[in-house]
């Protein structure tokens, strides 16, 4: 395999294209309504300008970083991705190998293929955990998968709040995707379209739930009951005091995902959590809301230096990091790249697309003139579409 055909993540997402299925590809790829929040993501991050200081050795200029005072060898990470077996089945254990072998943070999500348990033996040292919102029986699950998640050393425990209702995403509707997952005659046969996915398929059988199995009940087998049995126990935002039940009960760095108002951030700063993501779930719940690169500055300023940022949604290239991190992040994760990356290169994917990023922010660093990550908050910018204390009074 040529990696060399493949030197940015959109390379990957046209092979992706070309040798997925139409449902894994639409999964992976499409957002809420038009993908018009894909697009702002993408053209928000494209509109921010950095300033270069030339006239000192800057090469070849260190990435490292520290996230809740563990060091990892990039600014970067790979975000949460619920069912990415429907993706690329045994997505999650490619993606926690290279994490672990990058050393750069991997956010396993809940609604996965594989438990914490097992991901902790893949990646003892980058392991992130999110959980969505398991409320029944008074967060029995959540506050259950909670502790697992620290009886195996996780790192971050990652609460998505930016998901209070389902939406629909039409090209993942059109493509024959039902809610509850079923795997149809229309998907078998989309599916037969692609030798990469079946190998994928018959190397590591139908994607499952792996991580709520021990809470359902036995006689749910098939995959379509366990889907059901998800879409009963699930749902909703976190509230403010079920986030603070949380923070009393997990130990380690506590972050909240999906936070767009600087209210919000300071709200979540104040109950005890650590660390925010800035998101709009990369364009998957609603095409109306703003890029997070736009919102990201004013939640800086609202926080100061209280919390750890992640900016994810829209993120492309080792550029789109620095541009993260020049507007305030102390990091940058990516989503469906990393699924482009699988679905485009199988296994190998991943650690491919870590390189691009990495190599591409190390290259921004030493073109931009900076010495260290840290130098980019000092940078001239012009980010054209931030946000203002104006606008975000309403
Ligand atoms: C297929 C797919 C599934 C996702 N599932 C989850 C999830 O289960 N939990 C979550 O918090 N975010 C989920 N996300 C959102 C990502 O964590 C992340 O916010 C988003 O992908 C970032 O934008 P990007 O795809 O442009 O990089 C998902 C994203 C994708 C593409």
């Amino acid at each position: 395999m040529n990696l060399q055909l493949y030197p940015t993540a959109f390379d990957l997402r046209a092979r992706a294209r070309k040798v997925m299925p139409n449902f894994s590809f639409e999964y992976m790829d499409g957002g809420a309504g038009q993908d018009i929040g894909i697009k702002r993501n993408w053209d928000a991050l494209d509109a921010v300008e950095l300033m270069p200081r030339y006239g000192r050795v800057v090469s070849p200029p260190p990435v490292d970083a520290f996230l809740f005072g563990r060091p990892y060898s990039a600014p970067l990470g790979i975000a949460p991705i619920g069912g990415p077996g429907t993706a690329y089945p045994g997505a999650e254990l490619h993606l926690a190998a290279a994490a672990q072998a990058a050393r750069v943070p991997y956010t396993l999500g809940v609604l996965s293929g594989i438990d914490v348990e097992q991901a902790a033996k893949i990646a003892p040292d980058v392991l992130w955990y999110q959980l969505y919102r398991f409320a029944k029986n008074d967060h029995k699950i959540g506050l259950d998968l909670a502790r697992r998640a620290q009886a195996v050393g996780v790192h971050a425990l990652v609460l998505t709040i930016d998901t209070p209702v389902r939406t629909i995403r039409p090209r993942e509707v059109k493509s024959g995707i039902v809610n509850p997952f079923k795997l149809t005659m229309r998907l078998r046969l989309d599916a037969m379209t692609s030798p990469r996915w079946l190998y994928a398929l018959a190397k590591h059988g139908i994607p499952r739930f792996v991580a709520l199995r021990r809470y359902m009940p036995p006689n749910l087998t098939s995959l379509e009951e366990s889907a059901a049995f998800i879409r009963q126990e699930q749902g909703g935002a976190f509230t403010w005091e079920e986030i603070a039940k949380y923070r009393d009960v997990w130990k380690g760095p506590l972050v909240l995902k999906g936070v767009l108002h600087p209210a919000d951030a300071e709200r979540a700063v104040a109950l005890g959590v650590e660390g925010l993501f800035v998101t709009n779930h990369g364009g998957r719940q609603i095409d109306a809301l703003p890029a997070s690169i736009d919102a990201l500055p004013a939640i800086r300023a609202a926080v100061g230096k209280k919390a750890t940022l992640i900016l994810d949604s829209g993120v492309r290239s080792g550029v789109d990091v620095a541009r993260a991190i020049a507007c305030g992040a102390d990091a940058a994760f990516a989503g469906k790249s990393f699924l482009w990356s699988l679905g485009a290169l199988g296994p190998k994917g991943p650690a491919h697309l870590i390189d691009i990023y990495a190599n591409d922010l190390r290259a921004t660093l030493g073109q931009l003139g900076c010495m260290t990550v840290g130098e980019l908050s000092t940078i001239g910018k012009r980010h054209p579409g931030a946000w203002t204390p104006e606008q975000l009074a309403g």
